[in-house]
């Protein structure tokens, strides 16, 4: 479902991920772990479109995501609405003035009728707890709560892929743990799942693949995750753990 070969991605003249070769199938759900400025989040928006490889190829589903294929409207409505993506910082995220409103943001982009997108937001505030927070102003919400708004968008959606960057940031640690139910249950209903994570221990079960990524910007292990998470030597060395 997701092809990168070779990609390269630099800000200015530091480099962010190179020489990354990556496949994700569908249905697979995917840890992204590395110490801090390791490339994660760069990873995790070049899966998204938001940046773009300086070289190498992305492709979605057979498809290229480049420039000129994300300057195509239908393509690039197609492809937001089948990669969903959490922002590390909840704030790059949420712009409306209601909660409702930020949960309603993304159906109705893809024009469904007022009771449908009244259905998927009631669900979604359901589902995260959140129904309280309905006619609330985003910013004025506290961390915690605007990153369950800022996931409530996102699921709204219904993406094939869920692309997150560190979804537990800012949750506390009941709500983390509820956080880990959710993505298991959306895993095993067959959504692809691309989470960035420091926080091992409160996603038990959720992800079968891990990708660590070095301090050096290249992939310095892809596996079973719960190898990975078991291989205390290998994490130290990587100034993971
Ligand atoms: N907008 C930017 N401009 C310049 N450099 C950037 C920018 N965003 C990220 N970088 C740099 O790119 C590298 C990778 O950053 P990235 O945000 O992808 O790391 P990360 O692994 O997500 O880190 P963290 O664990 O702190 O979230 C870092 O060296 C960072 O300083
Ligand atoms: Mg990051």
């Amino acid at each position: 479902m997701i092809q990168l070969t070779n990609v390269y991605c630099s800000y200015d003249e530091d480099d962010a991920l190179s020489q990354l070769d990556l496949s994700i199938a569908p249905g697979e759900a995917v840890a992204v772990i590395g110490p801090n400025g390791c490339g994660k989040s760069t990873l995790l928006k070049l899966l998204n479109g938001i940046i773009l490889a300086k070289t190498g190829q992305y492709r979605f589903d057979g498809e290229e995501v480049s420039p000129k294929t994300l300057k195509n409207p239908i393509f690039a409505k197609r492809f937001h609405q089948r990669v969903g993506f959490l922002f590390q910082n909840s704030n790059a995220q949420i712009f409306t003035t209601s909660v409702y409103d930020e949960i309603a943001f993304g159906p109705r982009q893809m024009s469904l009728s007022e009771e449908d997108i009244a259905k998927r937001v009631e669900d979604c505030l359901q589902l995260l707890g959140i129904d309280n927070l309905r006619t609330r102003v985003p910013y004025h919400l506290s961390e915690g709560e605007k990153r369950k708004v800022a996931l409530a968008s996102v699921l709204a959606l219904n993406p094939e892929v869920l692309v997150l960057d560190e979804p537990t940031n800012g949750l506390d640690p009941r709500m983390k743990d509820f956080l880990g139910e959710v993505l298991l249950s959306l895993n095993k209903a067959g959504k692809t799942i691309i989470c960035s994570t420091h926080d091992f221990h409160y996603l038990p079960g959720v992800f079968g693949t891990a990708l660590v990524l070095g301090g050096d910007h290249h992939i310095a292990r892809r596996g079973s995750y719960q190898e990975l998470i078991d291989d205390k030597a290998f994490l130290r060395s990587q100034n993971i753990i």
